[in-house]
């Protein structure tokens, strides 16, 4: 494992230089990660508990944000959609290795529109679409087989009209009231940069590594 070490020497995060406003500061990072990381730079970990407390994590793609929040797709029956059911309290954390960086962000989830899906569901690839509908998210299946009959099904069935979005798939968006911004430095004094929501403001406070 030694040999996994490494230094961090990122650019400096200070609260005087960081937007005041965490959604522009978030914009601001992830437009370089879309630009330096090769894959999947809006990839991020939807951190989730249900009423046992139990915590869950899976990687979900972020496919939108503004002052509202973060929006992702999944299926509603799937068990992330069960966890977030019986408690709507979720995480989301970036990581791009490449820019020795980490965002953490914390906030309550909640469905979108289903026009805000439609419109979603209709901009994806006929695959995707299929895809969906084939899969019953986080079902016991017996066989990879199984799956691929079902979208041979699917696709027979849409062969000549337009392939609806199922009910049982859209989107959440996550909105938030925390977000720590995590900068790797040098000697592992790492910058942290947390902004909390005090009723409308956000406060910024740098966190000791
Ligand atoms: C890079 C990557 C991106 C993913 N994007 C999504 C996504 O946007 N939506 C989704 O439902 N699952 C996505 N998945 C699959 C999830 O991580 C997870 O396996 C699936 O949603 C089932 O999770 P659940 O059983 O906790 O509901 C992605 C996986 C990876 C590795």
């Amino acid at each position: 494992m030694e040999m996994l070490r490494r230094e961090y020497n990122g650019i400096p995060l200070n609260k005087e230089s960081v937007d005041p406003n965490p959604i522009l500061q978030f914009s601001n990072w992830f437009k370089i990660a879309v630009k330096e990381i090769e894959h999947d730079p809006n990839a991020m970990i939807l951190g989730s508990a249900n009423r046992d407390r139990q915590p869950s994590t899976r990687t979900v793609l972020l496919k939108g944000f503004d002052e509202a929040g973060f929006i992702f797709y999944t299926n509603y029956e799937s068990r992330k959609a069960k966890d977030l059911a019986e408690n709507n309290k979720v995480s989301l954390t970036f990581y791009w290795p490449d820019l020795m960086r980490q965002i953490h962000i914390q906030g309550s989830v909640e469905k979108i529109s289903e026009e805000m899906s439609d419109q979603y569901f209709k901009s994806r690839p006929a695959g995707s679409k299929l895809g969906a509908w084939a899969s019953k998210q986080s079902s016991v299946i017996e066989s990879r087989s199984d799956l691929e009959e079902s979208l041979r099904s699917f696709e027979k069935k849409y062969s000549h009209s337009e392939i609806p979005r199922p009910p049982s798939w859209g989107g959440y968006i996550v909105n938030p009231h925390r977000f720590e911004f995590w900068q790797g430095r040098l000697n592992r004094l790492h910058d942290r940069i947390v902004y909390r929501k005090e009723g409308e403001d956000w406060v910024i406070e740098r966190l000791s590594p």
